[in-house]
């Protein structure tokens, strides 16, 4: 009897599901089914994660006086615990924020917040990228850490100045080509006993993700579950295969990407979880336990030989397969570029 109420119930539910969405193909509907399940499971897989290891979320902060960090992002969320942490590590710290002007009022607010530096950056134009890394470089022709940290997740579909699907722009695209700009001072930073760093600050989001190598941009659908997917996954790949070339180089930087666990911030703003804040207080970790795992990416000498390393929980953590894919990370790689209208063969090597 229960059974065939279940039956019932879902069969009502799918014929609603499809009434609601009838102008759309069949394979765009369950392709966003798949999306809608598939999230929600690495929502809760990444929640179990957190509670499970909560305990490894330490870190211990080095003396790293006299060494240069740029972050994008930081004037809130997660990136403003990552900013207090660095400077706490006497790091001195370059932020990448869309109004400069509030990085006086957060310094005051932290210990060595004298050594906090602000430079406008909005990721959604490639035009402010090449701006942002062209005043870092001007006043720091060295640099030991880039954390490409800010983000976005969900909302309309929006194409960007450039004609890049918002979500892939902001979260990968964007950062792809500041750390292409920013090399050059990452490189003269690096030693072999001290390697620089690259952080990508990922999600286990990136689970159900697939690159949509033919339409990248998602102009033929546009899933918002989909392209923030893909967007986090395409950090993931991007760390291990730059890691890998800049290995192959013999270049003393070391790429790492970083899911900080599910957090309680603002980038929720678009999930239904704005509705109910107090599932947020109850269930996430703040932003400051957030930071710890990022940090431990900034820092921690046992990973310095375990370059391409996704971490969760101060621990490797779980990947999907697609982004082990070396076939599919190089061509993500090459497609980069291309977008990007650089060779390649340049990238990392001469700033355009
Ligand atoms: N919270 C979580 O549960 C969670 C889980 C997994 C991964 N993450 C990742 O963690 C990172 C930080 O997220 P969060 O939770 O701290 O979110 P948040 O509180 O919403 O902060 C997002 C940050 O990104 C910046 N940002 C957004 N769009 C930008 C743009 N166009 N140009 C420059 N900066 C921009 C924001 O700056 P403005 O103040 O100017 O908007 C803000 O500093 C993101 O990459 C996110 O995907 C978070």
């Amino acid at each position: 009897m229960s059974l065939a109420i279940t039956s019932a119930a879902v069969v009502i539910a799918a014929g609603v599901y499809w009434y609601l969405n009838r102008h759309k193909r069949v394979k765009h509907i369950l392709s966003e089914l798949r999306y809608a399940l598939d999230m929600q499971g690495a929502g809760a897989g990444g929640l179990i994660d957190d509670w499970v290891n909560v305990w490894r979320n330490k870190i211990v902060l080095p003396d790293a006086n006299k060494r240069i960090a740029v972050i994008t992002g930081g004037a809130r969320g997660i990136g403003t615990e990552v900013v207090r942490g660095l400077l706490k590590a006497k790091m001195t710290v370059v932020m990448g924020i869309r109004r400069p002007e509030l990085a006086k009022k957060l310094a005051e607010t932290m210990e060595n917040g004298h050594k906090l530096h602000a430079f406008q950056l909005d990721l959604q134009s490639m035009k402010s990228v090449k701006e942002f890394a062209d005043s870092v470089l001007k006043e720091f022709p060295e640099i030991h850490l880039l954390v490409n940290n800010a983000g976005i997740m969900f909302g309309d579909y929006r194409l960007t100045e450039d004609g890049f699907e918002s979500q892939l722009a902001v979260n990968y695209l964007g950062h792809f080509y500041l750390t292409h700009l920013l090399l050059p001072a990452l490189k003269k930073a690096g030693n072999k006993v001290q390697p620089s760093r690259i952080v990508n600050v990922t999600s286990c989001g990136h689970f159900p993700g697939y690159i949509y190598f033919d339409d990248i941009n998602m102009k033929e659908h546009y899933d918002t579950t989909a392209a923030y997917a893909q967007s986090k996954l395409a950090q993931i790949m991007s760390a291990r295969y730059v890691d890998k070339i800049l290995e192959q180089d013999g270049v003393n930087v070391k790429c790492y990407s970083v899911h900080p666990g599910i957090v309680d911030t603002d980038l929720f703003e678009h999930s239904n979880f704005k509705k109910f804040p107090w599932l947020k207080k109850m269930f996430f970790k703040t932003p400051e336990k957030g930071a710890v795992s990022i940090l431990y990416a900034c820092f921690d000498k046992e990973i310095e030989d375990r370059g391409g390393l996704y971490i969760s929980n101060c621990k490797e953590g779980f990947s999907n397969r697609f982004s082990k894919n070396a076939e599919h990370q190089k061509k993500l790689f090459e497609l980069s570029c291309d977008l990007l209208n650089f060779n390649a063969d340049k990238f990392g090597v001469v700033c355009q």
